[in-house]
């Protein structure tokens, strides 16, 4: 008989969306009469904008040509994408990262589950918490994080970095020493984040001990302050100690379209061994490329129209955060994030857990957002929100919030 990975069978539960999707489906299915507002999962709303679409129309029509029909992409990515990412990312901030430092993937999700695969199984991963829950199951998945406390809801081999309010939600260096640290950063979930300076230690910590850290700036483009980094390569040092992951789901609307890439710089070495050569070996063999049609699409985010439309995007969003931070906050609320980022993390009101308030706000309002315990122990007693929803929307769930 075949033996199956067992440790998948370690995992506890489902994957926090799908478990939030099962519950939010049945009660739906019980209340056909009720409209439910879906503030949970970080998906967008708003239609892709007019220069990716023009994009998309042209690169169609070339497909239908034998003399412009595109078959199996680069594996690492079109040349006309991976030179726009780094002179419009990296380049325009002062980061030294070249073209064939970008691997070109469907996106940030993927990456940043796959990544762990490059490292050997007895490394030890550091994880802020609350997180995004990929990292964490990807590497129990492979094995690497040893048994499961039920009664800590933490593993024996992760090392675990508390953010809440207590420290204004920045990571401090942990007691034992990691060999991967992830850091998210505007982060999700709680939608805060820390400053180049902050990021600056970490990169002088990694490179001291001679970790990794695995950076997802997804959210990037949702920065407003000034002294927050964009990128961990506008840290010095950086380039020996950090793999950076982006998405085009946040900034551009590909949730549903697929598009991500990961910089891995040539000078990140484990002595001899160049994790950028293991990356590319393993993106070879394991991936064929994000689809051409993608490829210009993901061009057109950084063509003068898509950037400029864009940039209303992205100010749509954080005009219904800015509204649900006030709003929450004049309800009486303890609001966190949103400023940066596109989720508002709450202070769920005393003597209810994260699921508790779940399901209260589904029941009473028919809203939908996702407990912070989905995300770790010290997510527990916290709620998030998205700001991804529509302004009527949102405007609609925050009257009946304030309404309870
Ligand atoms: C979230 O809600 O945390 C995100 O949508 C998850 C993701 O980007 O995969």
């Amino acid at each position: 008989m075949f033996k199956v990975n067992d440790n998948f069978l370690k995992l506890p539960g489902s994957y926090l969306f799908s478990t939030i999707a099962k519950k939010v489906n049945a009660y739906s299915k019980a209340h056909p009469d009720k409209t439910l507002i879906r503030l949970g999962i970080g998906d967008v709303t708003q239609p892709l904008a007019p220069a990716i679409i023009d994009a998309l129309h042209k690169s169609v029509d070339e497909m239908a040509h034998a003399e412009s029909f595109h078959g199996y992409a680069p594996d690492l990515g079109y040349e006309f994408l991976r030179t726009a990412i780094v002179k419009n990312d990296y380049t325009s901030r002062g980061c030294e990262i070249s073209a064939d430092e970008i691997f070109v993937s469907d996106g940030a999700k993927c990456d940043s589950g796959n990544i762990q695969e490059l490292f050997a199984l007895d490394n030890k991963i550091a994880v802020c918490d609350p997180v995004y829950p990929v990292y964490v199951d990807s590497n129990v998945m492979a094995g690497r994080t040893g048994v499961y406390d039920l009664s800590t809801e933490r593993w024996s081999q992760v090392i675990y970095m508390p953010c809440t309010k207590e420290n204004n939600f920045v990571p401090e260096f942990p007691k034992e020493q990691p060999d991967l640290i992830y850091l998210c950063i505007p982060n999700n979930p709680t939608g805060t984040t820390i400053t180049k300076a902050q990021l600056q230690e970490w990169v002088n910590y990694a490179n001291k001990i001679g970790a990794v850290i695995i950076y997802d700036a997804a959210y990037e483009a949702y920065i407003s302050e000034e002294d927050v980094p964009h990128s961990i390569y506008e840290c010095e040092g950086a380039r020996t100690c950090a793999i950076e992951l982006r998405s085009f789901s946040k900034n551009a609307g590909f949730t549903g379209v697929r598009l991500g890439f990961t910089v891995v710089p040539k000078d990140l070495k484990s002595g001899e061994v160049s994790l950028h050569d293991m990356w590319a070996r393993r993106h070879g063999t394991k991936y064929n490329g994000a689809p051409y049609i993608v490829q210009r699409a993901g061009e057109a985010v950084y063509s003068e129209a898509g950037k400029a439309q864009l940039k209303e995007q992205v100010a749509y969003y954080m005009k219904n955060a800015a509204a649900i931070k006030s709003g929450l906050t004049e309800a009486g609320y303890e609001v966190f994030g949103g400023v940066n980022a596109p989720y508002i993390w709450l202070k769920t009101p005393e003597h209810m857990t994260s699921w508790d308030f779940f399901d209260y706000l589904l029941e009473n309002a028919n809203v939908v957002g996702t407990p912070g315990s989905g995300f770790g122990p010290c997510g527990e007693g916290y709620f998030r929100l998205t700001a991804f929803g529509s302004h009527e929307n949102t405007k609609a769930a925050l009257k009946r919030l304030k309404a309870l």
